[in-house]
């Protein structure tokens, strides 16, 4: 049971990180040369789709994170001890967890709220919207690669609850 718990929360995180790497390395520069409205189509249906997708992969990755955590002796209680925030891979896992927080409060923000603006004026075109397009797209993208870095940051600390940290 914990081989498939490891094994399902690193699927798991194949499809986080990895959707998010495909959508800004393959998905933004393909649709830079499409029309505002065809682009506004574009990023609102794979990004609908990705929401859907990625919130999947972050509930697995939440529900066998704190499985692998309790067969590596992390209990309820462990929380409540002030030693284990002394140990390497107490701090290593709060940092973990505190920065998948984050990440899903952003992504919540990017997908509720800037998101669907920017897509809801690509689809208007009125020139009167396009400063506002650009503050939106620039706002929404800048989120977008925080989430991806910071997502980055989460594998780097995994690895290093299982091997240790390199310093
Ligand atoms: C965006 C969210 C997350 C990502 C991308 C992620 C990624 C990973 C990866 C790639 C590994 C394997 C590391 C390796 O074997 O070298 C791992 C292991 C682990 N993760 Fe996560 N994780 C996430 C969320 C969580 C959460 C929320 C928890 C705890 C509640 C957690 C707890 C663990 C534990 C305990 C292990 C060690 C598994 C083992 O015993 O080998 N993870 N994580």
């Amino acid at each position: 049971m914990y081989q498939l718990s490891v094994f399902i929360h690193i699927i798991a995180a194949c499809v986080w990180v990895g959707g998010q790497l495909f959508m800004a390395l393959v998905v933004v520069p393909a649709l830079r040369g499409w029309t505002d409205p065809e682009r506004g189509r574009a990023f609102s249906a794979l990004g609908r789709q990705f929401r859907l997708v990625g919130y999947v992969a972050l509930g697995a990755l939440v529900l066998t994170g704190i499985y692998n955590a309790g067969q590596r002796g992390v209990a309820w209680s462990t929380l409540a001890n002030a030693r284990f925030y002394d140990s390497e891979f107490g701090q290593v896992l709060t940092t973990k967890v505190a920065l998948v927080v984050l990440v899903f409060l952003l992504s919540l923000v990017h997908d509720l709220k800037l998101g669907p603006a920017s897509v809801k004026l690509l689809n208007q075109s009125e020139p009167a919207n396009e400063a506002l397009l650009r503050a939106y797209r620039k706002r929404a993208s800048m989120l977008a690669r925080l989430t991806m870095m910071l997502s980055l940051a989460i594998v780097f600390l995994a690895v290093a609850l299982v091997r240790g940290l390199p310093w």
